[in-house]
Parts: C-alpha cells; sequence; structure tokens
C-alpha cells in the first residue's frame, strides 16, 4: 500500500512538497473527477490536509478505511466532523497560535477602517470627491466599548490591542478567566448593549451558530459596529443584512462570511461596512508557519512522535 495523503488544499505559499519524501500525495485540485480519484485511492489514504471551506465529512471519514490523521491549515475545525472523526479514532490536528497576532491585527484593522470610514475615506481621495468640501465624520476609538465575544488566543491578543488604543474590554464566553484584567459578561446580550464594538473571536460550529442574532443586534444598536472574524455562522447574516440596511447598526466590518466565497451583494452598495475576503491569517509569513506545522504533524504521528498541536476530541 502506498501511504497516501489526501489534499483538499495547497498549504500555499509553501506547498505540498515536505511530504513527498514518506507519502504519495493526492492532489485533489488536479483531478478532473475527484470523487474518482478519493474512491481509487480509498484503501491507501492515511491523512487529510484540509483547511477551511474543505469539508471532511463523516462521509468521507467513513469512505476511509486506513485513515489516521486529519491535518488542518487553520486554527478552526468547524470543517471537520470531529465526533465522526473520533468515533473512527482520527487524529485531528491544527494551527494555533502561528495565527494569532496577525489575526488579532486585522481585527483591530476592520475596527479602524469601520469606525474611521479608513475604505470609504481613500475613495474620497481618489474619485476627487475632496474637491467637494470634508467627509464625513468619524467615530473615536478613545474611551469605547470593546465587547469580545470569545477570549481565546485570539481574543485576548484583540483585548490588548484594543486596550493600548484606550478602549475598555469586556468579554463574554462559556467560562470567565482568572488571569485577565478585563471585565466579564455572562450575559452575551447585555454585553452587546454596552460594547460600542461587538468583535466575534470564538469558534465557529454548531455550538456558537447564529450566536448573534436578532436580539443582540438590536441591543447592539444603532450606534454599534459588529466585527466578525470568526466565522460567518455564528451571525445570522440576513439579521445582519437586515440591521445594516435599516441603519439599526452603526456598521460592521467583516472578513468571514455563510457560505464563502459568496458574499451577499446587497452588502457591496453599502458604505457603512468593510469587507474583507477571509485575510486574518493571510501573511507570507503566518502561512509558511501553518503550512510547516500541518507537515509537522502528519510526520510526527507516522513517526509514532506525539503531534504538536491535537485538537481534542
Ligand atoms: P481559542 O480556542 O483559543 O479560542 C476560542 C474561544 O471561543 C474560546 O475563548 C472560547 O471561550 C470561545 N467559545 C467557544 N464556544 C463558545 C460559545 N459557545 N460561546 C462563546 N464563546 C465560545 O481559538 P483561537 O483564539 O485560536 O481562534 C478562535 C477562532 O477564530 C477560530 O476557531 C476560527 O474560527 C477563527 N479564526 C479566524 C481567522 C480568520 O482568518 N478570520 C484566523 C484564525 C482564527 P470559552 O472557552 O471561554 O468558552
Ligand atoms: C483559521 O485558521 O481558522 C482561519 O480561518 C484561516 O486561517
Amino acid at each position: 500500500m502506498a501511504k497516501t495523503i489526501l489534499a483538499l488544499n495547497n498549504l500555499h505559499p509553501l506547498g505540498l512538497d515536505g511530504l513527498e519524501d514518506g507519502f504519495t500525495v493526492l492532489r485533489l485540485g488536479r483531478e478532473h473527477d475527484p470523487e474518482n480519484a478519493i474512491q481509487a485511492h480509498q484503501n491507501d489514504i492515511v491523512g487529510i490536509v484540509a483547511s477551511v471551506g474543505n469539508t471532511v465529512s463523516a462521509k468521507l471519514i467513513e469512505a476511509l478505511p486506513n485513515l489516521e490523521i486529519i491535518s488542518n491549515f487553520a486554527v478552526g475545525v468547524d470543517n471537520i466532523d470531529l465526533a465522526a472523526a473520533d468515533r473512527r479514532g482520527v487524529v485531528v490536528t491544527n494551527t494555533p497560535d502561528v495565527l494569532t497576532t496577525d489575526t488579532a491585527d486585522i481585527a483591530l484593522s476592520l475596527i479602524l477602517c469601520a469606525a474611521r470610514r479608513i475604505v470609504e475615506a481613500d475613495a474620497y481621495v481618489r474619485v476627487g470627491k475632496w474637491h467637494g468640501g470634508a467627509m464625513r465624520l468619524g467615530t473615536s476609538l478613545s474611551g469605547k466599548t470593546c465587547g469580545i465575544v470569545g477570549l481565546g488566543r485570539i481574543g485576548q491578543a484583540i483585548a490588548a490591542r484594543a486596550a493600548a488604543f484606550d478602549m475598555r474590554i469586556l468579554y463574554h464566553g462559556r467560562t470567565a478567566k482568572t488571569h485577565v484584567p478585563y471585565e466579564f459578561c455572562s450575559s452575551l446580550h447585555d454585553m452587546a448593549a454596552q460594547s460600542d464594538f461587538l468583535v466575534l473571536a470564538c469558534a465557529g460550529g454548531a455550538e456558537t451558530k447564529h450566536l448573534v442574532d436578532e436580539g443582540i443586534l438590536e441591543a447592539l444598536g444603532e450606534k454599534g459596529y459588529l466585527i466578525n472574524i470568526a466565522r460567518g455562522s455564528v451571525v445570522d447574516q440576513d439579521a445582519l443584512l437586515i440591521a445594516l440596511q435599516n441603519k439599526s447598526l452603526a456598521g460592521a466590518g467583516l472578513d468571514v462570511y455563510d457560505n464563502e466565497p459568496n458574499v451577499p451583494e446587497s452588502l457591496f452598495s453599502m458604505d457603512n461596512v468593510v469587507l474583507l475576503p477571509h485575510i486574518g491569517s493571510a501573511t507570507m509569513e503566518t502561512r509558511r508557519k501553518m503550512a510547516q506545522l500541518v507537515i509537522d504533524n502528519i510526520k510526527a504521528h507516522f513517526n509514532g512522535d506525539p503531534v504538536k498541536t491535537p485538537v481534542a476530541a
């Protein structure tokens, strides 16, 4: 049996070559008939490389009798059926820590761009509107309240950055943290009502699906901004579109959406939103480190060593 790694993602910019010395790499993107290719190698596939948007379903996991590891090129693992992997004893790994600061930087960029109208201001200069007078005023960050949903690795890095901008920090999650100087809010609704910027940095998946619904957006209110670097699924996107259209929300900064890369067209004409194409971790430096971790985890597993970054079952 040729030990085969099924690559649903190509690990740009590092690439998959680092796996070639020990494995046959089945690059699914190069196959004319992907389903057929998987079937043909069904018994050889011992590992999967996946990322955001590459669904690793129970059906796929169950179809691969010799699968041992799923190495995700992302910290979020909501693309993987973890319960199915656990049932089969398949190890799952992700890429925590190495992407924390870059992703937190993007959250702060979204806050700044939304509040200070930076994207709009750039266009204002380019199209010559400045000659017609000054543009609309923005909103200060200093002294405002930043409510963070999910004070994990990235949430804490966002908090440190927002605190450096003289913002008051609140956070909501399943549990209060003992080691942080920020105020815990057990009620997301109460935190939203107190927040000028509600920043989503929690895990995706079933547990957080539509955590931010119409009621939370209403509590955030017409002076509030929603910033999402977590997952599109955390927000009820239809409710968000309505709130933005009605101006019952001041604005939004979004890096993630339902059903990426499809972004609702109604957002394109709104001047109170900033839209990014899921670039939280998208720097050369970080993507290289993430890709290396993906490869290192697979190699460690098949060398009989502990994987570096396991996802708890
Ligand atoms: P962590 O595991 O460190 O943090 C996840 C946080 O989510 C925890 O603080 C946890 O809080 C919180 N959480 C989990 N379930 C709930 C819930 N039901 N309600 C409220 N909070 C909850 O992960 P990271 O900080 O490393 O990453 C967080 C997420 O950011 C990833 O899962 C991914 O989806 C997203 N991400 C997006 C990127 C992008 O490019 N836009 C890049 C990288 C990550 P507690 O334990 O207190 O409940
Ligand atoms: C993640 O790691 O979860 C991001 O969404 C992609 O880097």
